[in-house]
């Protein structure tokens, strides 16, 4: 995701401008810039945050009426200067910034190089703003008329905004997918991702819907869609304030992010995974298939939940593709003197692509001869830079300290690799195989579901949130699922939680338990189920309190549990990408019961830079 901004009036537009890109900086921050139209179109960008793009501005003169700006969270190409927005098409005449994805912008851009079109970028979004002009130039028309033309063919999601230099007054957008909210002014217009860059000059608004069409002009706002026709614009009346519209009407980042888990999870499928083909793409793995196929061990390092994300790993590779896996602690990792062979991957997990101790950790084992894969969420972060191949996950900037839909989107990516890789293998069948992908597609909508009615979840929260222990039980692939659990509540809470294998707790930790002490199950269904059900005798036999996360239709548990969270069913496999959604939530609610700050909660950093 991105930030989008655009005017047109009376005013100055590179103020207007400027200004809301900082307020949009939330939504993406690797790169900035802006494109301005006075007697010539200029595009000025840099890499870095807003601040660097003003700095490079000073002293220039910006006289405009009318210009877009874009400040860039990286999906193709990495953070750079001539990778971010706005971007020129070859012709010159037309500037243009996306938000989104063009899944098949490698076709496009085959066919515009057979044309002999030269390309500065590696971005899709100069792919798709050189289609459309080439179809303005081939078929004589308008840019309005290129512009349906060209998205009649573009698979993805956009909102893309053109600057076209031979129409000085006028801005052309559409959106499939990404946000775009226009602001209404007396003889002047206001585009933005959100309102929070529009709430200061205008509290009326139109939001564009998927495959409208809209040219923008001073005191003109036309609505079609694709296929020409005119829409009678809906405006609305803006009744937040600036503070809630960045968090997109909640009220925190953290929550915010664990509700936009059904989009991200279906962008990291995006692109990916072919159901009708029953196949997954992922340029990565098929680049290193030959290293992956014969690895002799997997090392994955992480820290954190990223740690976590290791361990479902753990059993995903194992199980389906049968090759040895061991999960590092990067701190640790780093710091002994491990033995790393040629023939071993290496699987660096990181949301922010920063963490010193998973970098320092995939520098030793390239050292070695490893080759190094990763899993990450931010484009060219260091992370990337050092690894031989990886899979981003597409989650977008997340703001929140806790990280959550970041998490999500890595078990998709690392689900992915290892159907692939056991298909490849052969390590599971055909029918599993089909089986296991169709469980993986359902995802989004399942946990779109799961997060229509949390409320139980937040009235178990409130009842238990002056506890001042918690356990965190799972087996199988729900284990890893208690650990981040726990994990996710200290963080947020500051209520100490461990997690453990369920089985464990008769090896010391049952001592813990008395009627004090709430002991939160993940008791998905598989293949442990009965297993978990004795373990949760264990506990009530000890009068400890229990929490159950179950799969929808589970009957017996429910009857064993002071309190239940049903998730929808789903294959063990698949099933943490679910019952990680109330381990969220339980966290999210007694951390606000308990009136602490949960996205920047205490002693914690984002990415933890430092050794
Ligand atoms: C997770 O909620 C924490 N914020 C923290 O454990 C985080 O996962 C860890 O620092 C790793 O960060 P990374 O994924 O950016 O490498
Ligand atoms: N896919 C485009 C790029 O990588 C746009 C990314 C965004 O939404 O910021 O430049």
């Amino acid at each position: 995701m991105c930030g989008i901004v655009a005017y047109v009036g009376g005013r100055q537009a590179y103020p207007v401008i400027l200004k809301g890109l900082k307020r949009l900086e939330y939504r993406g921050y690797d790169s900035s810039g802006v494109a301005l139209l006075d007697e010539e179109l200029a595009v000025y960008k840099k890499k870095g945050k807003v601040a660097a793009l003003e700095d490079s501005l000073v002293g220039k003169a910006l006289q405009s009426r009318i210009g877009i700006g874009h400040t860039r969270w990286a999906t193709h190409g990495e953070p750079s200067d001539r990778n971010a927005h706005p971007h020129l098409s070859a012709s010159g005449k037309l500037a243009m910034i996306h938000n989104g994805i063009i899944e098949n912008y490698a076709q496009l851009k085959q066919e515009l190089l057979k044309k002999g079109y030269v390309f500065h970028s590696d971005t899709d979004t100069e792919v798709l703003l050189n289609f459309i002009d080439d179809i303005r130039e081939n078929n004589h028309c308008s840019v309005e008329e290129a512009v349906r033309i060209a998205l009649k063919r573009v698979v993805g999601a956009y909102v893309i905004v053109i600057l076209d230099r031979d129409h000085p007054d006028t801005l052309i957008a559409a959106r499939k997918g990404s946000p775009l909210v226009i602001g209404i002014g007396k003889g002047e217009h206001f585009l933005a991702s959100d309102a929070s860059p529009i709430i200061e000059y205008t509290k009326e608004v139109v939001y564009i819907n998927d495959y409208e069409l809209a040219i923008i002009r001073p005191d003109e706002l036309i609505l079609k869609n694709l296929g020409n026709e005119t829409i009678t614009p809906y405006v609305q009346k803006l009744d937040l304030e600036l503070a809630a519209i960045e968090k997109g009407g909640f009220d925190h980042f953290m929550i915010k992010e664990i509700f936009e888990q059904p989009h991200t999870i279906f962008d990291c499928l995006r692109g990916r995974l072919e159901l009708e083909q029953g196949r997954i793409r992922m340029k990565g793995v098929e680049e290193h298939m030959d290293r992956l196929m014969k690895a002799d061990r997997i090392i994955i390092v992480a820290c954190g939940t990223s740690w976590h994300a290791g361990l479902v790993a753990e059993y995903l590779f194992e199980e389906l593709c049968r090759i040895p896996v061991e999960v590092e602690y990067a701190s640790e990792f780093r710091y002994r003197n491990p033995v790393i062979r040629p023939g071993d991957v290496i699987i660096a997990i990181s949301q922010s692509g920063e963490t010193a101790d998973t970098l320092v950790a995939i520098e030793k084992a390239k050292e070695q001869g490893a080759l190094i894969f990763g899993v990450l969420n931010v484009v060219g972060s260091s992370i990337a830079r050092a690894s031989h191949a990886g899979a981003y996950t597409h989650a977008g900037p997340e703001i929140g300290v806790a990280s959550t839909k970041a998490f999500t989107a890595q078990l998709a990516v690392l689900t992915m690799m290892a159907i692939k890789l056991g298909m490849e293998k052969g390590s599971i069948d055909a029918v599993r195989a089909r089986h296991l992908l169709s469980e993986l597609a359902e995802i989004p909508e399942k946990v779109r579901q799961l997060l229509e009615n949390t409320e139980d979840i937040k009235r178990i929260a409130l009842k238990y949130s002056k506890a001042r222990d918690f356990l965190y039980l799972g087996r199988g692939y729900n284990f890893p699922v208690a650990l981040e659990g726990a994990l996710k509540l200290k963080e947020i809470s500051y209520i100490h939680a461990e997690g453990y294998p369920a089985a464990e707790m008769k090896h010391g930790p049952i001592a813990l338990v008395d009627d004090q002490l709430p002991v939160v199950f993940i008791a998905t269904r598989d293949a442990y189920h009965e297993k978990i059900i004795s373990n949760i005798q264990e506990i009530k036999a000890r009068r400890g309190k229990v929490i159950a996360v179950v799969s929808e239709g589970d009957m017996v548990i429910p009857q064993m549990a002071d309190d239940v969270i049903f998730v929808p069913s789903a294959d063990e496999v698949v099933a943490p990408l679910l019952s990680v959604i109330p381990m969220q939530l339980l966290a999210y609610h007694i951390g606000v019961e308990l009136g602490l700050d949960v996205d920047k909660p205490r002693n914690l950093a984002k990415s933890v830079t430092v050794e």
